[in-house]
């Protein structure tokens, strides 16, 4: 009598990918293997890649990776890095380390929120500047600090903010 196989959910054929996002993912895990243990990695590159790491896609990361949906949103939701919703055209990070805040970034921030129209983490209504805090960029002697793309800025207040903003059109994008 023969013997009858045991299927494994990893030997399942795997769903065809319904989106590029999901085309992109796979080819991601692939290129780690499909390992679990390779799942911070793989959302980074993800992220580098689409700009965001979407939410459509986790249900094929799971599948790829013999992971529950519920591992991969768990990591994908603790880790802040990671974003969830894709952001503007350009993202400006403004230092809130101790030597920024000690020449006002606070007020540059706020600045920041009040004319984009939006808080940090956010995106601007046109879609293009995204705003996001951070902690020390190495610029300290220069404070206030901000990076857009990898362009450094040093000793930033609310007027040059505006002036960076309204020649970002001009810049590469990032
Ligand atoms: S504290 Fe802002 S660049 Fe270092």
């Amino acid at each position: 009598m023969a013997k009858k196989q045991k299927s494994s959910p990893a030997a399942q054929p795997a769903k065809a990918p319904s989106s590029p996002a999901e085309v992109k993912a796979l080819a991601i895990c692939a290129a780690y293997g499909n390992k679990p243990s390779e799942l911070l990695e793989i959302l980074h590159d993800l992220q580098q890649s689409l700009g965001y790491v979407p939410e459509a896609v986790l249900p094929a990361l799971a599948s790829a990776l013999n992971m529950s949906r519920a591992e991969v949103h768990g990591i994908v939701t603790f880790y802040h890095d990671f974003k969830r919703q894709p952001g503007g055209r350009y993202t400006i990070k403004i230092c809130r380390a101790e030597a920024c805040q000690s020449m006002g970034t606070d007020h540059l921030c706020d600045h920041a929120e009040k004319s984009l129209k939006t808080t940090m983490g956010g995106t601007s209504a046109d879609g293009k500047v995204t705003i996001e805090e951070v902690y020390c960029l190495g610029n300290c002697s220069l404070s206030p600090a901000i990076l857009v793309g990898d362009k450094l800025y040093g000793r930033v207040d609310a007027k040059r903010f505006d002036e960076i903003v309204a020649g970002l059109s001009k810049e590469t994008a990032a």
